[in-house]
C-alpha cells in the first residue's frame, strides 16, 4: 500500500514538472520566465566547463547606466536586446543572436527588460 503511494506521489511530481509553467503577470516575474525560455543563460551564465560567451548578466541594471553615454540603463538593455551590434562590450565578440527579441510582444519585451534592470 506504501509503496502505490509512494509511486503515486513520484508520478504526481514529474507531471507537475513538466506542465509548462503558465505565464506569470507580474512583469519582472515574467521576464525571468522570458529569460530562461528564450536561452539567454546559455551564453550569459557559465556553460558545463565553466565557460561564458557573453559577459555576466547579475548587475546589468546598475552596469548598463555607464555603458554609453547620454543613454539610461533601460535604453542601454533594450537596444542590447533589439540590436546588439549596436554596442558591443570591450572583450566580447559581437555574437549574440539578432533575432531574439523579434519575436516578442511589447509587454513581454519591456518584462524582459524589466527583469534585468532589477539586477542590481
Ligand atoms: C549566443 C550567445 C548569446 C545569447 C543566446 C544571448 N546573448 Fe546577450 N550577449 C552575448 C554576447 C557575446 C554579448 C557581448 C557582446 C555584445 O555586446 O553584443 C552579449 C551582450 C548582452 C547584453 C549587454 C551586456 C553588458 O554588460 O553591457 C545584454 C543586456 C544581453 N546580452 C542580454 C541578453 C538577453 C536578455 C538574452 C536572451 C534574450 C541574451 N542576451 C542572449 C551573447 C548572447
Amino acid at each position: 500500500m506504501g509503496r502505490v503511494v509512494l509511486v503515486c506521489i513520484a508520478l504526481a511530481a514529474i507531471l507537475v514538472a513538466c506542465v509548462p509553467e503558465a505565464p506569470a503577470t507580474e512583469p519582472v516575474a515574467r521576464g525571468r520566465q522570458l529569460y530562461r525560455s528564450l536561452g539567454c543563460a546559455n551564453c550569459h551564465e557559465p556553460n558545463l566547463v565553466g565557460q561564458r560567451l557573453g559577459p555576466a548578466l547579475d548587475h546589468i541594471g546598475t552596469v548598463a547606466a555607464s555603458r554609453r553615454p547620454g543613454m539610461s540603463a533601460e535604453e542601454y538593455i533594450r537596444q542590447s536586446i533589439l540590436d546588439p551590434g549596436a554596442f558591443v562590450v570591450p572583450g566580447y565578440q559581437d555574437s549574440m543572436p539578432r533575432d531574439l527579441g523579434r519575436d516578442l510582444s511589447p509587454t513581454d519585451l519591456d518584462a524582459l527588460v524589466a527583469y534585468l534592470l532589477s539586477l542590481k
